[in-house]
């Protein structure tokens, strides 16, 4: 099979049929940037209902880790589905949620042991980290950063601080939480760079927040994506991490590390803050874990992790048939995919940076393995954003039959399946410099 191969104009006759009755009876709150209607998928392609084959660079907003039903994935379901679908990890016992707990204590880069609290989403990993944190320390205010996204739920909505549109008319958010800026190094905030960036974001807590607004042993916990990935695949200098880690240990502080994006291998290790050193006390897990199954997973230190039964609960949390899909995925994980995410990864940045020379609305490419960030700019001096231009390629990759999405106003991002190869990441780059010069052509 090539990937990708376009036979109809786009949507294909059937994709629009289902569109048109999706606009009669779906939420209109789902932002769906171009027409795909997927039919089936493998690997990194996948088929829509028309027969156009794409190459698949977005991995249904980064889950797909393993790639579209990867057979271990698919026969380890299938196994526990014809054992039993749901008992409720909650109220009863079953091993497959004692063995990804026991797994997940072996891969998450805290030491001295941890425990795990199931539910099925980003949002409610961060919702049982937020009440974790507050019960564990007894204090009741969080610091998050702007540009950070979190989730829908009104408690991860109130650290949310991504676009306006997914906070307008939610109000009031909770009370208590507080935004930081974000070490943005193309974009440094507050009159730093890219250099100093990370100290000053720091400093801005420790000088501005804690003096003026809320008193250090009144925080019980700061969240940090370690890469901004709904903003625009941002990744934190090395040293903010670090920073942050010190402020955290001074304070009492909990450091909350959401890797619902960033995890499971995507960044070319098991979890992103790895590259930094940085041990953290609490973690939310998502995304990439169960490879499409929905799972979410607050893991804490085990000490902290000290609530007692009825505290916190979920009927679907750790369903037996997500853990199946999550005990596969890690394995494959552990056994491959990470080490080809970190290879493939440097491959797609390597193939993405040498675009910028000849295409200048590439203002910045960055990234760390297979989460990897391009942001568009109208001149690389200025560095004005370029949305509708970011929206524009997105839509002619589409086209071409390249499926990547948009992040943060002007950034797009590549999140494929980690199984992607070398000779995908090349007809990637490819068909986005085609993509590129479409739009670059109408500009002049
Ligand atoms: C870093 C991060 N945290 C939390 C979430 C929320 O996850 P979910 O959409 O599964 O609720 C997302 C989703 O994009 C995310 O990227």
């Amino acid at each position: 099979m090539t990937t990708p191969q376009i036979k109809t104009p786009l949507p294909g006759p059937n994709a629009k049929a289902i569109i048109d009755r999706d606009k009669l009876v779906v939420s209109p709150s789902y932002t769906r940037g171009y027409p795909l209607v997927i039919a089936s998928g493998t690997g990194s392609s996948v088929e829509d209902v028309d027969g156009n084959i794409f190459l698949d660079c977005a991995a249904g907003i980064a889950v797909n880790s393993t790639g579209h039903s990867h057979p271990a994935v698919v026969k380890a379901i299938t196994d526990q589905a014809q054992k039993f679908l749901h008992m409720s990890g909650t109220d009863f016992y079953y091993e497959p949620q004692v063995r990804l707990a026991e797994e997940l204590a072996s891969i998450v880069p805290i030491q001295g042991g941890v425990r795990s609290f199931f539910g099925n989403s980003g949002t409610e990993a961060i919702e049982a980290c937020l009440k974790l944190t507050r019960y564990a320390t007894g204090r009741q205010n969080v610091i998050a950063f702007l540009g950070a996204f979190h989730g829908r739920t009104m408690g991860s909505l109130s650290l949310t601080a991504s676009k306006a549109i997914q906070r307008r008319g939610f109000g009031p958010m909770l009370p208590g939480v507080y935004h930081a800026p974000y070490p943005d190094r193309y974009r440094a905030p507050l009159g730093s760079t890219a250099e100093s960036c990370a100290a000053v974001c720091v400093d801005f807590i420790e000088h501005q927040l804690f003096t003026h607004l809320v008193s250090p042993d009144e925080v019980a916990a700061i969240f940090v994506e370690p890469i901004q990935g709904e903003g625009g695949y941002i990744v934190a200098p090395d040293e903010f991490l670090q920073r942050l880690r010190e402020l955290t240990m001074k304070h009492g502080i909990l450091l909350v590390a959401d890797e619902v994006q960033s995890g499971m291998g995507r960044s070319g290790k098991m979890f992103a803050i790895e590259h930094t050193g940085v041990e953290p006390d609490v973690m939310a897990i998502a995304k990439g874990i169960a490879s499409g199954l929905p799972l979410g997973v607050a893991v804490a230190r085990a000490g902290l992790m000290a609530w007692p039964p009825g505290a916190h609960a979920s009927t679907f949390g750790g369903n037996p048939v997500s853990c199946a899909a999550a005990l596969a995925t890690i394995a494959l994980l552990k056994d491959q995919l990470v080490a080809n995410a970190a290879d493939v990864g440097a491959h797609l940045m390597a193939g993405l940076k040498a675009l910028a020379d000849a295409h200048p609305l590439i203002g910045d490419v960055r990234g760390r393995g297979l989460m990897v960030g391009v942001e568009l700019v109208r001149d690389r001096q200025t560095k004005e954003r370029a949305t509708t231009e970011r929206d524009a390629v997105v839509t002619a990759a589409f086209m071409r039959g390249l499926l990547v999405l948009g992040a943060g106003k002007n950034a797009i991002r590549f999140s494929p399946p980690l199984v992607l190869t070398r000779g995908e990441a090349e007809t990637a780059v490819r068909i986005f410099g085609e993509a590129l010069g479409e739009i670059e052509a109408t500009r002049r």
